[in-house]
């Protein structure tokens, strides 16, 4: 019982109540150290709906996102992802042999373990599936991605905006017909990929100051830096990846076959899912301008010293530059992160779901397959053996530092500059920890970390000095 039982609890209070976040997008008043509970909506108190599809399109960004969202005078209707990837064209026909008169300018990929916002949810049975422009020779101005997956109401696009030099990130915030009380089948099935009633487009400059910034990963540098696309592993054999050419990767392939025999998944029909390649985002990421990705993980290599000695020095350093909160997370140094003997329970589980012989309110979280012994590996928890200030950097590092936005009331909490924090603000830090998960303003977020009692105190510890 772990995280998307907790993402679950988040989802419940989505819908349920509408307590704003205390500064969304301004600045502190951190005078009092108290923080009054809210709900567990990480985007609560943003505009939505038309005022925020209004917002956005007021905007005039040049990217083919916004120009398809906004052509009309009024929101395009979208009651399922089917129809969001219609609207974008970015709709996938079946073509198992990659015959390329069929979707000719769409290409797919999926991962089986993810770095980003679904880092807690994506695994080889319930992946992130990428939906994309096909990369051209040289650099294609005009190019867009969709990224899914199952298990929360999210839907993350980037494209690009030739005319401004830069790329703009966004969210599509659905809602499926289940909230506000959704079950492990509500978000984990088919089911979620339909019947929305509605939905919110942000952008990522409007998103910057919550949990769900795009910008801390996708713009680590700071403002003044150039947006990214991110894929670490980018080189052949992408270990996390679906990729049947080599036997764990094909393992991974496996396991997403036997839960979806026949299923679609996030737009992608099944039939396509064995001929899909990695190095379809791995071109569109190199033609573009981002070949030399932050701690680039050299799978090969960690591969074969991880088949030689049992341990890979390649890894220990990408993973020192995440624990010193100055890299995102690492992927994991094999394959898979999951523990084989808990993904074929969950897989039996599934597809008893969908067979109805298990009723839909009992399906487990199906992504529960994650050993707690990896947990600090994938920077969920932090590194085993830390003291209070290494537990800080480790799990706040990358949202709370000298290099992010600085005009946002996030960056009042700053690890770089911790010992010169005004005690008030350290408190403020103290409340945050102790806030149950549930809540939106518990730090750190859910989403993306975990702290034992212990850990948790060892951090409190560090903020009373
Ligand atoms: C914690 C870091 C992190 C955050 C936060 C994050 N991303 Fe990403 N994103 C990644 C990584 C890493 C990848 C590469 C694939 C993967 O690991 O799943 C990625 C890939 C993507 C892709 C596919 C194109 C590419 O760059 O490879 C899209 C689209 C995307 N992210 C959109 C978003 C949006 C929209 C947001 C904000 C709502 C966001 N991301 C927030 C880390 C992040
Ligand atoms: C994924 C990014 C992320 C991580 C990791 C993270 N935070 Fe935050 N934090 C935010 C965002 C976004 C805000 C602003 C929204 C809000 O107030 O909840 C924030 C706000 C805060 C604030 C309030 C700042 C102010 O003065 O208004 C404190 C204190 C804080 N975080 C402490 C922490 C601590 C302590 C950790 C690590 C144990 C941590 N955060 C980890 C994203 C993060």
């Amino acid at each position: 019982m772990r995280d998307l039982s907790k993402l679950g609890l988040l989802l419940f209070s989505f819908a349920a109540c509408g307590h704003d976040m205390a500064n969304p997008g301004g600045g502190s008043d951190n005078a009092d150290a108290s923080v009054t509970p809210g709900s567990g909506d990480p985007l609560g108190g943003l505009p939505t709906g038309d005022a925020q599809w209004s917002a956005v399109c007021g905007k005039h960004y040049g990217d083919m996102i916004t120009a398809k969202f906004c052509a009309g005078t009024t929101p395009p209707v979208l009651t399922s992802l089917a129809d969001l990837e219609a609207l974008l064209g970015l709709t996938v026909q079946p073509n198992p042999n990659n015959d390329p008169a069929i979707n000719p300018n769409i290409r797919i990929t999926l991962n089986s373990e993810s770095e980003s916002i679904g880092m807690r949810h994506v695994t080889a049975i319930n992946p992130r599936a990428f939906i994309m422009t096909a990369p051209v020779s040289g650099a294609n101005p005009q190019y867009q991605v969709l990224a899914f997956s199952r298990g929360e109401p999210f839907v993350e696009l980037v494209a690009n905006d030739a005319a401004a030099h830069t790329l703009r990130f966004f969210l599509v915030r659905f809602h499926p017909s289940c909230e506000p009380t959704c079950n492990n089948a509500d978000l984990l099935t088919p089911t979620i990929e339909a019947g929305w009633t509605g939905y919110s487009l942000y952008d990522d400059a409007t998103i910057k100051n919550t949990t769900l910034d795009c910008l801390n990963c996708h713009q680590p540098g700071g403002p003044a830096s150039q947006k990214i696309l991110r894929m670490q592993e980018l080189q052949n054999p992408w270990a996390h990846w679906f990729y049947p050419e080599r036997p764990q990767t094909l393992q991974t392939v496996h396991e997403f076959q036997a839960a979806h025999p026949a299923e679609n998944y996030g737009g992608i029909p099944y039939q396509n899912v064995y001929a899909s390649r990695p190095f379809v985002l791995m071109q569109l990421a190199q033609n573009n301008g981002f070949a030399q990705q932050p701690n680039a993980f050299n799978t090969l290599q960690i591969n074969t010293e991880m088949t030689s000695s049992g341990s890979s020095a390649t890894w220990d350093s990408l993973y020192a530059k995440s624990v010193a909160g100055l890299e995102i997370p690492v992927p994991y140094f094999m394959t898979p992160h999951t523990d084989p003997t808990k993904v074929q329970a969950m897989t039996a589980a599934y597809q008893q779901t969908i067979a109805g012989t298990l009723p839909r309110d009992q399906m487990p979280d199906i992504n529960d397959t994650v050993l707690d012994t990896t947990l600090p590996f994938l920077s969920v928890r932090p590194k085993p053996g830390l003291d209070g200030r290494g537990i800080l950097t480790h799990m706040c590092r990358m949202c709370h530092n000298s290099q992010l936005d600085q005009t946002i009331s996030r960056a009042a909490f700053n690890i770089d500059t911790l010992d010169q924090l005004p005690q008030g603000e350290k408190d403020l830090a103290v409340a945050r920890l102790m806030l149950p998960t549930t809540d939106a303003h518990h730090m750190p977020p859910v989403r993306f970390h975990e702290l034992s009692q212990a850990e948790r105190d060892l951090a409190i510890q560090e903020l009373q000095k």
